[in-house]
């Protein structure tokens, strides 16, 4: 639990798990999981360099345990994410927590997250700033729906004005309890898989991980 609190450094290599096609590796972008103010300021993130210029960024700000809820520190991030947006970097609504979804809470909570966090014509949002996608980056709860979930956010929120991007992050485990079902989906533009925290594979203390991306 603690390692996943830390940085961590997506490598990116296109999609070979979650589709037949085989395509040649290539790193593509390095990515930056924010699980709270404890990994630091926002914007100072996205403006370093010293590790690489960062493509991605996913903040652990929508909270599926119990009653869906915005972590108050997320609140104020609104700033900061116009400025890593502002550098080019694509920002990701992380969706942490304890789920335990039904079908019928799906459409509800799709349309919430399409507009309070990403669409930028339904008004001001929660965070201060809209986000560029979605991330599913649940390791506790349960599995129900979660794959419906993905697949909502894919078919009902499309915005005129802006892609709206899909990404899960499964431990490297094959097949990931909570998010097996949703890949398999084939609606995720990324799949950035989870080697740290893993005693299974790794062990609890490395931050590498890599991403694959359709
Ligand atoms: C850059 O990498 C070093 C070594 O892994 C790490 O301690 C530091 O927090 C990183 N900086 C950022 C902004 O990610
Ligand atoms: C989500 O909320 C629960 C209940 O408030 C809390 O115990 C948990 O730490 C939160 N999880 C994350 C990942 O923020
Ligand atoms: C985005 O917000 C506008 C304005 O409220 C609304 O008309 C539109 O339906 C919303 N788009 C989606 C996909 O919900
Ligand atoms: C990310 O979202 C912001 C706010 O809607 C938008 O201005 C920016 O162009 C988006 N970036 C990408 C790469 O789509
Ligand atoms: C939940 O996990 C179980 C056990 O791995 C699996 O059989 C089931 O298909 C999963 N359901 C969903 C919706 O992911």
């Amino acid at each position: 639990m603690a390692a996943s609190l830390r940085p961590l450094f997506l490598a990116i290599i296109p999609l070979l798990m979650i589709s037949s096609l085989i395509r040649s590796s290539e790193c593509q972008g390095l990515g930056f999981y924010w699980a709270s103010p404890e990994d630091g300021n926002l914007a100072d993130i996205c403006n370093d360099h010293t590790n690489g210029s960062y493509e991605y960024v996913a903040i652990a700000c929508l909270n599926f345990t119990g009653a869906i809820s915005v972590p108050p520190y997320c609140t104020t991030l609104g700033p900061d994410i116009d400025i890593c947006q502002g550098l080019g970097i694509k920002v990701f609504l992380s969706l942490v927590g304890s789920p335990d979804l039904s079908p019928e809470y799906v459409l509800g909570t799709e349309g919430f997250i399409c507009n309070e966090f990403l669409n930028d014509s339904s008004g001001p949002s929660v965070l201060g700033a809209t986000v560029n996608g979605t991330d599913f980056h649940f390791r506790s709860g349960s599995n129900n729906s979660l794959d419906l979930l993905a697949q909502a956010l894919r078919d009902n929120c499309i915005l005129d004005d802006k892609k709206v991007y899909l990404s899960a992050a499964p431990r490297c485990q094959i097949p990931d309890y909570y998010l097996d079902a949703a890949i398999n989906t084939g609606v995720f533009d990324y799949v950035w898989v989870q080697f740290f925290g893993d005693p299974v594979r790794i062990g609890p203390g490395n931050r590498q991980t890599q991403v694959n991306t359709n």
